[in-house]
């Protein structure tokens, strides 16, 4: 008989401990009960529904205008062509496992013909003195905040105040990859409007801790939204209509903007337990938002068939996959959203107990 696998198991389970829920048109249905169906659709980028989330969305991180756009991909090259542009210098700096490093095959250099320039190494975050020892002008510096390749670590708020500093002193734009901005408020204690003040260009998404289906938003000044339309058509994202997307991403935003201290608060107590058991250990020890990875002194395998085994016995899914990092250790990430608080907490506390046991006997 086949064994069934981690992430059949994992679906399977009465209760999930990260995320919040299934990705299925429940998503979409949920926003669409409440909606009237004679509204009007936006139509390439302009109408009601479009221009009154972008005003929202443009209100809420303190910046003069945002624009729409169907992907975070899209919107960030984008505002690095602009900024390049301006300055007439096609080279800009960043993490190397930032999203566009690893994530997008290398659109930014294809389509843009931009050179990157790779700032830290790949464990931890760009600090000041990274961006002090560059030894060639750039245009722009992006930071990823959370650095999600790494657990999601963050670099100071003093440090971020001084890269900022540095960068409007040197004439160098900063753009913010806030894919989990709002996942990041709570631990610096800020509003995202005053995190935006030290960002020219600043992307959201609404998809991540929010939980909507798709979508993002690219701010900044008027001049530089207006070029961002330009481009968004030419690169083919000014879809006829995007309401889908506005719609459920106004309504998560709604629902979840006010609930990421309480996923922050539960990825710290979340990690506490993973790093009770034997030879786990969370990244970062103590988490600054509402993720982290979870890393075992174990082979992807033996993990597998460990959580497996936990899993069924117990009806509680820690996670659907594990990665490996070398023959010997492995990994996965964890993002805490609505399903925690939903796992008994007396059960929850067996599972790790279990894990402990498991670990000291493999
Ligand atoms: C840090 C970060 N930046 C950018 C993106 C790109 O977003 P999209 O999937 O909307 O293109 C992602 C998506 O996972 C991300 O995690």
């Amino acid at each position: 008989m086949r064994m069934e696998t981690l992430l059949e198991v994992y679906k399977q389970s009465k209760y999930q401990v990260p995320g919040h829920g299934k990705r299925d048109f429940h998503v979409l249905k949920r926003v669409m009960e409440g909606m009237d169906g004679q509204q009007e659709s936006d139509l390439y980028g302009k109408g009601k529904v479009i221009e009154d989330f972008q005003v929202k969305m443009s209100e809420y991180l303190g910046k003069e205008s945002a624009v729409f756009f169907p992907s975070g991909t899209m919107a960030q090259q984008i505002a690095l062509r602009i900024w390049c542009d301006q300055k007439g210098l096609k080279r800009v700096a960043y993490h190397p496992l930032c999203h566009l490093e690893i994530h997008e095959e290398d659109g930014l250099k294809e389509l843009h013909h931009i050179e990157v320039i790779l700032l830290a190494d790949k464990s931890r975050v760009i600090e000041l003195d990274d961006v002090i020892g560059l030894n060639k002008d750039i245009a722009c510096l992006l930071l990823e905040l959370p650095q999600r390749e790494i657990g999601g670590q963050l670099p100071s708020y003093e440090t971020l105040e001084a890269i900022s500093a540095y960068c409007r002193d040197k004439g160098i734009r900063l753009h913010l990859d806030g894919a989990r901005l709002f996942e990041i408020l709570p631990y610096y204690k800020k509003s995202a409007a005053e995190i935006c003040e030290l960002f020219d260009s600043v992307y959201i998404s609404f998809y991540k801790g929010i939980g909507g289906i798709a979508g993002a938003i690219l701010a900044g000044e008027k001049d530089f939204t207006e070029t961002s339309r330009v481009w968004k058509r030419r690169h083919g994202g000014d879809l006829i209509s995007l309401y889908p997307y506005i719609i459920s991403a106004d309504y998560y935003f709604d629902m979840r903007v006010n609930k990421m201290e309480q996923y922050y608060e539960e990825a710290k107590e979340l990690a506490a337990f993973y790093n009770q058991c034997d030879r786990v250990s969370t990244m970062p020890i103590v988490p600054v938002s509402n993720m982290f990875h979870v890393h075992f002194e174990a082979a992807k395998e033996k993990m597998e068939t460990i959580l497996t085994a936990i899993s069924k016995e117990t009806g509680i899914g820690l996670t659907g996959y594990v990665r490996e990092v070398t023959k010997e250790t492995s990994n996965y990430e964890v993002s805490v959203g609505d399903l925690y608080s939903q796992v008994p907490k007396g059960a929850l506390k067996n599972v790790f107990q279990l894990l402990n046991e498991k670990m000291k006997e493999n």
